[in-house]
C-alpha cells in the first residue's frame, strides 16, 4: 500500500499534519497552549491577543449543542506579552501562528511589530473579524473601504509571514472585492472563515438565550457552518493569486469535513468547536479518518485533490 502524506505547507511553512487548531479554541492558558504544543496537531494557532491583558465579557459566554456553538467571548486574554514569553521559554518543533486583534488599527502596528521581533513565531495571522466586542461594533473584515488602506501600511515595514483571518462573505461580489485587495500585497496566506457573528441561539424550555453577554447574540461555529465555509474557501480558492494558500476553517468534525476543505481548496484546516468538545486527542482521530478516505480513494497526498471540487454533472 502507498504511504499517505498528510502533510503540508503554507507558503513554504511546512506542517508535519495539515491539521491545527482554530485561534480562541483551547489556546489561551500556559497549560491549554503546553498541551498543543504536546500534541499531534500540525501547528499551533494562540488565542487573538490584544496589547493589553483583557478579562472579556460576563459569564456564561460559551454555549454547545449537538450542531455548533454559540460565543461572545470579548477578546479575553493575557495579552501580547504573556503569548510572546510563554513561547520564549519553549523548546518548539512546529510552526507557530499568533493570532492577533488589536482594537485599533494603530493597536495593530504595534503588535505587528512586537511579533516581528520574536524568534518563536512562525507567522501572524492576524484577525480582521471578532464579532464579539462590546465596545467596537464594526470589523474591519466587513469594512472594504479601510481594508486596502491597513494592509498597505502593515507591509511598509512587516517581516513576517502574515496572514489574514476572515469573517464569512454572503456575496459573491463582496469575496470578489476582497481577493482583488488581498491580491496587491504579499499575503502569506488567508483564514476562512471565521464564525457567522450576530446568531442567537434560544433554550426553548427555559425561553431565554443561552449567553449573558450582548443579549445572547454570538458568533455561530461549528457543524452548522461548514456549507458557508466550504463556500468562502472555494471562491477565494478562485479569486485569490494561486500563490496565496487558504487555511479552512469552519465546521470540521470529521476527517470527511476535512477531504471538503481540501476539496474547495484548501492547504491546511483549523478546528474550533471539535476541539472545545474532545481536546487534544482529535488531532489524531482526525488523521486517522483523513488517511482513510484518502486510501479509499487511492490518493497519496492533498495536492491529488486541492481545489479540484468538480461542477455538478
Ligand atoms: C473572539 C471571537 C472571535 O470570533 C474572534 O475572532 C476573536 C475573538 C472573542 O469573542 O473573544
Amino acid at each position: 500500500m502507498k504511504k499517505i502524506d498528510t502533510s503540508t505547507s503554507i507558503n513554504g511553512i511546512k506542517l508535519p499534519l495539515c491539521i491545527m487548531n482554530a485561534s480562541g479554541a483551547l489556546c489561551s492558558t500556559n497549560k491549554e497552549l503546553s498541551n498543543l504544543l504536546n500534541s499531534s496537531s500540525g501547528g499551533v494557532v494562540t488565542k487573538s491577543c490584544t496589547y493589553k491583558s483583557r478579562k472579556g465579557n460576563v459569564l456564561p459566554r460559551y454555549f454547545e449543542w449537538d450542531l455548533g456553538s454559540i460565543n461572545s467571548m470579548g477578546l479575553p486574554n493575557y495579552g501580547i506579552d504573556f503569548y510572546l514569553n510563554f513561547l520564549e521559554k519553549k523548546t518548539i518543533d512546529k510552526p507557530i501562528f499568533l493570532s492577533i486583534s488589536g482594537l485599533s488599527e494603530e493597536e495593530n502596528y504595534f503588535l505587528i511589530q512586537k511579533a516581528n521581533q520574536s524568534s518563536k513565531v512562525t507567522a501572524i495571522e492576524l484577525n480582521l473579524s471578532c464579532p464579539n466586542l462590546i465596545e467596537k461594533e464594526n470589523m474591519l473584515g466587513y469594512d472594504f473601504d479601510k481594508i486596502s488602506n491597513f494592509i498597505e501600511n502593515i507591509f511598509k515595514f512587516n517581516k513576517k509571514p502574515l496572514g489574514i483571518k476572515l469573517p464569512p462573505y454572503f456575496q459573491d461580489i463582496h469575496i470578489k472585492n476582497v481577493a482583488s485587495i488581498l491580491n496587491q500585497f504579499p499575503i502569506f496566506f488567508i483564514t476562512c472563515i471565521n464564525s457567522l457573528p450576530n446568531g442567537l441561539f434560544i433554550d426553548t424550555n427555559k425561553e431565554s438565550v443561552v449567553i449573558r453577554p450582548k443579549g445572547g447574540f454570538g458568533g455561530i461555529g461549528g457543524a452548522i457552518i461548514k456549507p458557508f465555509a466550504l463556500a468562502n474557501i472555494h471562491k477565494f480558492y478562485t479569486y485569490l493569486r494561486k500563490d496565496i494558500p487558504i487555511i479552512g476553517c469552519g465546521g470540521i468534525s470529521s476527517g470527511k469535513d476535512i477531504f471538503e476543505h481540501i476539496l474547495c481548496g484548501a492547504s491546511a484546516v483549523q478546528i474550533g468547536t471539535q476541539f472545545m468538545k474532545e481536546g487534544v486527542s482529535i488531532f489524531k482521530r482526525l488523521k486517522k479518518e483523513l488517511i482513510f478516505i484518502l486510501e479509499k480513494k487511492n490518493y497519496s497526498s492533498l495536492n491529488s485533490f486541492k481545489g479540484k471540487l468538480k461542477n455538478f454533472q
